[in-house]
């Protein structure tokens, strides 16, 4: 199975991030042939200044790397290195109904937070659907809020055959990553750049002390038992080593441990599990020609697949 996803460089990684959907794309490197690529040309569409973006897609590169995206086994690139994928979003384009694109929810979710809705923003799932079918994946693996998205790159590969009479692409599944809990952020909501409320991987460690002394929490005294409905029970719980985990309910369950205490295990925690990848991220940062070696070879492989695939487009649509 060919196995494809994208991450856009438009924020710092968070620990959300990580759990949703990185730690995924390392698990499936074992299983299949992936192709995991820094969606840089969709970023685009929310950051618009040049000095936040470069160092935001090199540092989503050198995370990649730190995390064990591996090359020798995955092939790792950037979008904007594939100059066929463009070409491709415009010929997906013109088989593309208004109809379909203006029903989809990330569009509309995005224009009703005050985002202005240009052309960019309303295509994203066309240049979406040029990533997928342009290596002609068979899996996706993607957070929920993504599913319509791949039931919009099918429609668009069935608009595509349907006006061609030529079936050139594989019909993508979604591989949604329903068991993947929904990390909270340090206010109780999902954990997400739009909310500010985000754990950084990557920060400096006194900023990252800093965050985690500052989850919310309620006005339970030390020694009384306290509720695990709020963020700092469900992030300690995905942090606690196996040896822990045991320590944290009784802290919860039986009171006599303040929230402070918790959160300063909470630290170590995190530093435990990203502590190797901080160190890599740290030596792959003062090396970028390390990394953009890695995307060049990534691209250099993925044109290997790509380049034949765009002949039978071109010669279908009649452009070659
Ligand atoms: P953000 O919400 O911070 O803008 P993105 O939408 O760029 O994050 O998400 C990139 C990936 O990380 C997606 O696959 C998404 O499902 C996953 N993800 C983001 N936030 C969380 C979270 N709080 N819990 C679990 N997965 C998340
Ligand atoms: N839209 C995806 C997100 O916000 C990122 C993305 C771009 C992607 N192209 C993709 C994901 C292709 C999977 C496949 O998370």
């Amino acid at each position: 199975m060919r196995v494809l996803s994208g991450v856009q460089p438009s924020g710092k990684l968070h620990i959300g991030n990580y759990f949703g959907a990185i730690r995924q794309f390392i698990e499936l490197q074992d299983q299949h042939d992936c192709f995991y690529f820094l969606a840089d040309y969709h970023a685009l569409t929310t950051v618009q200044d040049p000095q936040i973006l470069r160092p935001l897609v090199s540092d989503l590169a050198a995370a990649f790397l730190a995390f064990g995206l591996d090359p020798s086994r995955s092939i790792i690139y950037r979008q904007s290195d594939i100059p066929e994928i463009p070409e491709l979003m415009w010929y997906l384009s013109t088989v593309t109904s208004m109809g379909l694109l203006q029903r989809c929810h990330s569009f509309k979710d995005k224009v009703s937070q005050g985002m202005v809705p240009n052309h960019g923003l309303f295509a994203y799932p066309v240049l979406m659907a040029a990533d997928i079918l342009i290596v002609n994946s068979d899996l996706v693996p993607v957070g929920k809020d993504q599913k319509q998205h791949l039931e919009v790159t099918r429609d668009i590969a069935g608009a595509f055959h349907a006006t061609y009479g030529t079936e050139v692409f594989r019909l993508p599944k979604p591989m949604i990553l329903e068991k993947v809990a929904v990390v909270p952020g340090l206010d109780g909501r999902k954990m997400s750049k739009s909310y500010g409320n985000t754990i950084e991987i990557f920060g400096p460690e006194k900023a990252i002390r800093k965050r985690i002394m500052s989850i919310k929490t309620d006005s339970t005294p030390v020694e009384e038992p306290k509720p695990k409905e709020g963020s700092l029970y469900q992030l300690a719980k995905v942090f606690a080593p196996d040896g822990e985990q045991a320590w944290l309910e009784k802290a919860f369950d039986e009171g006599g441990t303040g929230y402070g205490t918790i959160k300063k295990k909470l630290f170590e925690w995190f530093l435990e599990v990203f502590g190797d990848a901080r160190g890599r991220f740290e030596k792959l940062s003062s090396s970028p020609e390390e990394v953009e070696a890695v995307l060049a070879d990534g691209a250099q492989r993925a044109r290997e697949i790509i380049v034949p695939l765009m002949d039978s487009v071109r010669r279908a649509t009649g452009i070659r």
